[in-house]
């Protein structure tokens, strides 16, 4: 057996010191002691604080005023942004260099989004030829069923839609295409993920195989959960409809043209995408197809262009103005400084009900780790935990603990100013329940203001990021997503970290698969440790898993 002091550990040396040694580093940690008796609550009370700190982009505004800070603390962050080199970075991102180390990839979500005419180059190759011919090819397909023009196999317009994928190849289009619900086009739009049962299952008793398009997404055409879940869907598919009606039935978004050739897929029914784009930064690239479908190819376009446009914005701004790095720059001062390790994400919208899942894996899969690209394990923390639900709905549930446990959690609160409901008397009760809760979270109460009351008493200084969008539109999201994509990269710099790749996920697949077998089988291996042992020989003895199907 291997003891913990005998595997095989990454150096704790050196430069795993190195942030943390950083002069803007020790700025901060002085400046977090000098901090100890702001007051957000005063400083609000200054008229100007909120355009002073406040940043807008293509009309949405992001405002910062009612965060921990001051001029000079800011002034410290972004020295510690210009030490870190974030410009050097973002520069080697957009020049299509490596910087995904681990896997010796390019980091090219941005190009997905980029026009026709921009010329963004992977080794000598300009890729954006091919981003446009996939994007038409998706236009082409999107158009073609929508008006009829592709059929099903038996002559009829397609109704239903099913995206097979998990993770980014999932959560990204899930988010879009139930957030852009006001420009829903006729089909019905079904998500499967997950390799339980229950998720495809019933869905498929509900559908009509003759009506149906599957779309299996999946970057590598290998992850488990999917591969199980298509097949469970081209066999459904194969006895109601006939083996023939596949190649009508499927099409596939991936990398991996040989996979996609022996599940059955022709290749005018295949999408493609290149590793440069990661899997929970996908959604702009062919993994959009379904969001095409949804709201129609034109409002995916925008989509792409309001991310573009945020991409130009964190490319070009200055540190002190660009919004990303702010976003970034103070989630570092609260995780590093204050210790405070999560981020409540919370919409004012029930369609962005999904955002905080969203950017759950976004982030915690890129910046969730403790090693850094020299392989050294960090010595400071990392990512956040992010949670997240749509307000009001939230306010009756964790709000609570948000507003007075001990450990305050920052937070990030989404609203737009125009809905696209006719309820105005609503809109007006959800705009003032977005504005008392960051500001009760900001200034509080004290024992005065609460009658006495010690149980009332609420600390304030609970920093928050409003941030207002003019509408739900399908530009704005994407401006949105991208800010957020771009807040992620910025800490994976200062941290240190490759925030694209996830090798915590790899150690869960890899057991999975002997136990998988050892359940196949009904078989123990003797080596297991005894809890596995004992749980698995409970669930042998009382399921019925080992059943074939
Ligand atoms: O969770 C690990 C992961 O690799 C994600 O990064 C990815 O989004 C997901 O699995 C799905 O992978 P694929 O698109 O290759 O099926």
């Amino acid at each position: 057996m291997m003891s913990a002091s005998t595997m095989k550990s990454p150096q704790k040396d050196s430069s795993s010191c190195h942030l943390t040694h950083l002069s803007s580093w020790q700025k901060l940690v002085a400046a977090h002691h000098d901090m100890r008796d702001f007051c957000l609550r005063e400083a609000l009370s200054h008229p100007a604080r909120f355009d002073e700190y406040k940043l807008t982009h293509d009309g949405i505004l992001f405002d910062f005023s009612k965060h921990l800070i001051t001029d000079d603390l800011l002034a410290a962050l972004y020295e510690l942004a210009k030490q870190v080199d974030i410009e050097g970075w973002r520069a080697r991102m957009f020049a299509g260099e490596h910087i995904n180390n681990s896997e010796d990839r390019a980091v090219l979500h941005i190009a997905c989004r980029a026009p026709e005419t921009a010329k963004i180059h992977v080794e000598s190759e300009n890729v954006m030829p091919f981003i446009h011919q996939v994007l038409k090819k998706i236009k082409n397909f999107s158009n073609a069923v929508l008006d009829g023009t592709i059929k099903t196999s038996n002559g009829q317009d397609f109704t239903d839609i099913v995206n097979i994928g998990i993770g980014g190849s999932d959560l990204g289009p899930r988010f879009v295409v139930d957030a852009l619900r006001n420009y829903a086009t006729r089909l019905n739009i079904h998500f499967v993920s997950n390799v339980d049962g229950e998720d495809i299952e019933p869905l498929l008793a509900r559908l009509d195989p003759a009506r149906t398009l599957f779309i299996i997404a999946s970057k590598t055409f290998t992850t488990e959960e999917t591969m199980t879940n298509a097949h469970i869907a081209r066999k459904w598919c194969a006895e109601q409809l006939g083996e023939q009606a596949i190649s009508q039935h499927f099409v596939a978004l991936s990398t991996n043209e040989v996979e996609i050739k022996k599940f059955g897929i022709a290749a005018d029914r295949s999408f493609a995408f290149r590793d440069w784009v990661g899997g929970r930064y996908s959604l702009w690239s062919a993994i959009g197809l379904v969001i095409a479908l949804a709201v129609g190819y034109d409002r995916f376009a925008e989509l792409l262009a309001g991310a573009h446009s945020m991409d130009q914005h964190f490319q070009t701004a200055p540190i002190e103005r660009n919004i990303p790095i702010r976003m970034a720059l103070l989630g570092v001062w609260y995780i590093n400084f204050y210790n405070y390790h999560a981020h409540l994400l919370m919409p004012y919208d029930v369609r962005l009900g999904k955002f905080a899942k969203f950017v759950q894996q976004m982030d915690m899969e890129s910046n969730g780790k403790s090693i850094d690209r020299d392989g050294h394990h960090v010595d400071y923390a990392t990512g956040p935990v992010i949670f997240g639900e749509a307000g009001t709905d939230s306010q009756h549930s964790f709000m609570q603990l948000v507003h007075q446990s001990p450990l305050p959690i920052p937070a990030d609160f989404v609203i737009c100013a125009r809905p696209h409901h006719h309820l105005a008397a609503s809109h007006r009760a959800l705009m003032a329940n977005f504005l008392a809760h960051t500001r009760a979270l900001a200034v509080g109460q004290t024992l005065e203001e609460a009658g006495g009351d010690p149980a009332r008493i609420f600390t304030g200084n609970r920093p928050t990021t409003s941030i207002i969008l003019p509408a739900l539109t399908p530009a704005h999201l994407g401006a949105l997503i991208a800010a957020y994509e771009h807040k992620v990269f910025v800490q994976g710099i200062i941290w240190n970290l490759n925030s694209f790749d996830q090798p915590g996920v790899e150690l869960g697949k890899k057991l999975a698969k002997p136990l998988k077998e050892m359940l196949d089988q009904h078989q123990m291996n003797a080596h297991l440790d005894c809890s596995t042992r004992g749980l698995m020989a409970q669930i042998l003895a009382v399921s019925d898993a080992q059943k074939t199907d």
